[in-house]
């Protein structure tokens, strides 16, 4: 398949996607079955992760959204954060980022920091997709969906420059 000037093929599958969806919410629920969460949606391409994992969790919860952006070349995280802030009401509350791919793991620290000013009484992270060998800054993701080599990947909400976001399975680029 291709999607501007590069060709993608077959990743990871719409069934295994769900199926680790299921296993990530049945961890979130037992951790925070007797909590009051907030639930934080990183634009863009976490929407379509976080309107799986949200519909299986079983327990009430506010969900905020918050936009970042890294800009730079397309296939490579830059490492500029842009991250356009509301003003959250998580003080005192428990906090859970939900986030597309964890790559260079600048996105996520920058979001943690930023959030953490709001007070809030604890945050964790989980992420659909994890490249470990690109990470640039340790950060703890509690929960995990898959850990796959740095490849570039689409689909599911990911993008390649805006576009494939939509795909339901996930595909990795070839050439
Ligand atoms: P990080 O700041 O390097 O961890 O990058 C996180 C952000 O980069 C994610 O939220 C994605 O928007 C984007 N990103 C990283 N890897 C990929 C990929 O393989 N495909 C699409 N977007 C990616
Ligand atoms: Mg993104």
């Amino acid at each position: 398949m291709q999607i501007h000037d590069k060709n993608f093929e077959i990743f990871i599958t719409a069934d295994e996607i769900q199926s680790t969806i299921k296993k990530l919410a049945g961890l979130i629920n037992l951790d925070y079955s007797d909590k009051e969460l907030v639930l934080v949606i990183i634009l863009k391409g976490a929407f379509i992760f976080a309107a799986d994992l949200v519909r299986s969790l079983n327990f009430q919860s506010q969900i905020e959204l918050l936009s970042a952006k890294s800009y730079g070349k397309e296939i490579t995280s830059s490492g500029n954060v842009e991250i356009s802030l509301p003003n959250l009401n998580i003080k005192g509350k428990h906090v859970l980022i939900i986030e597309d791919i964890v790559d260079t793991g600048l996105t996520l620290s920058s979001v943690k920091s930023a959030l953490n000013k709001f007070g809030p009484l604890s945050i964790e992270i989980t992420t659909l997709i994890s490249k470990p060998a690109m990470r640039k800054i340790e950060i703890d993701v509690k929960y995990i969906g898959i850990e796959i080599p740095p490849v570039f990947i689409v689909g599911f909400g990911l993008d390649y420059a805006e576009h494939g976001r939509n795909l339901p399975d996930i595909y990795a680029i070839t050439s």
